[in-house]
């Protein structure tokens, strides 16, 4: 089911792509003789990775305003979690003649093909939220640090349980987000660089045994297929036996291992921690069924990788903070990383709503 609407989905687009062209070929020819500056009511193509996320939509709409405010035309896609979508939503962006790609990668390692074209025509490739991997075409990356986000869980999740001093043994489970994305081993490996040396002593155990990234990966980042995993570990673990805390990576993990404990679990509820502060996800805090998130703010982010863009375009270098962390493989990207902020049910007033983030109403 999911094929053929990708099917249809993907004819949908070759449509779209057509008319690109059809649009592309009035240009004139004195376009490609642009000097250094190419910022000039340029086209910029902003590929995002899927509609179903709350986040995305936001990123999306928050670049395409502020790229649009500077005087841009922007092209902005989204591409259904499906990669081959993504690269050909990129093949058009180049043909339709964007001059700067702002792309947050479905599957980091995919893109090669697209991206050696753009190097080729000289297209700037600002990388966001996701490092895109093994490629020399990346200008600039930008995101939030996000081995410090895991770092974040971890540390909530030893403190709230204090793990220094309490001999437990506390039972948790781990989620972690979809394999192709580069954040998702790097939060993973955060979270786990706190919490690994308890679970070495068995103050925390983790009664299903699956430990390791490749257990706990899940695929797009899927609600259901979190639901589906707890749901099955409840019944296997759960049955007589207390879960105390699940960390999940983010709020979409989250929202499914929390309507698995809703539908099939009976014991104390356990701390559950995520990231993105998507509104149900901050219904689940306010309400105690999720202990904490991780606030990115994504107007930051998009204001970030807007001013990459106008540097890249008039041929000036943009403010990083960062430029040794992120080897792709074949280069290190320099980058800019946003700061988080912790969020429990104590601070989300101040940091969502006061900051203008939210309003009351969208909690309700
Ligand atoms: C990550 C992103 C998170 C989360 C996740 C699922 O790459 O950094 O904020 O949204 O993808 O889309």
């Amino acid at each position: 089911m999911k094929n053929r609407f990708k099917k249809i989905a993907a004819l949908g687009l070759v449509a779209v792509m057509t008319l690109g062209l059809v649009g592309c070929g009035s240009k004139s020819s004195s376009d490609s003789d642009k000097d250094k500056d190419k910022s000039d009511k340029a086209k910029v193509g902003v590929s995002m990775p899927t509609k179903d996320l709350q986040r995305w939509n936001q990123d999306g709409s928050n670049i395409k305003k502020q790229l649009e405010k500077a005087g841009y035309t922007v092209d902005l896609q989204y591409a259904n979690n499906d990669v081959n979508t993504q690269v050909s939503q990129l093949e058009n962006m180049l043909s339709s003649g964007c001059k700067a790609l702002v792309i947050a990668a479905i599957d980091g390692e995919s893109l090669g093909t697209p991206l050696a074209t753009a190097k080729e025509q000289d297209v700037k490739v600002i990388a966001y939220d996701r490092l895109i991997r093994n490629t020399d075409a990346v200008s600039y990356y930008t995101s939030f640090d996000n081995y410090k986000v895991g770092q974040a869980q971890g540390t909530y999740l030893k403190d709230t349980l204090k793990l220094d001093t309490e001999k437990g043994p506390f039972n948790i489970e781990l989620f972690a987000g979809d394999p192709g994305d580069n954040n998702a081993q790097l939060f993973f490996n955060g979270a786990m660089d706190v919490l690994q040396p308890y679970i070495d002593k068995g103050v925390l155990v983790v009664q299903s045994k699956q430990t390791k990234f490749a257990q706990v990966a899940t695929a797009d980042w899927n609600t259901e297929k979190a639901q589906s995993r707890m749901e099955a570990i409840i019944s296997s673990d759960y049955a007589d036996k207390d879960l105390d805390a699940v960390m999940c990576s983010n709020d979409s993990t989250a929202l499914g291992v929390e309507n698995a404990l809703a539908s099939a679990y009976k014991g104390k509820y356990p701390l559950i921690t995520g990231q993105d502060c998507d509104i149900a996800n901050v219904k689940n805090l306010v309400k105690d069924k999720q202990a904490m998130d991780i606030f990115k703010d994504t107007r930051v982010l998009a204001d970030q990788a807007v001013k990459m863009v106008n540097a890249v375009l008039k041929g000036e270098e943009p403010e990083v903070n960062d430029t040794k962390t992120y080897n792709n493989g074949k280069m290190v990207v320099p980058s800019y990383l946003c700061d988080i902020v912790t969020v429990s049910k104590d601070n989300y007033q101040k940091v969502l709503i006061d900051s203008g983030y939210y309003k009351e109403a969208d909690l309700k």
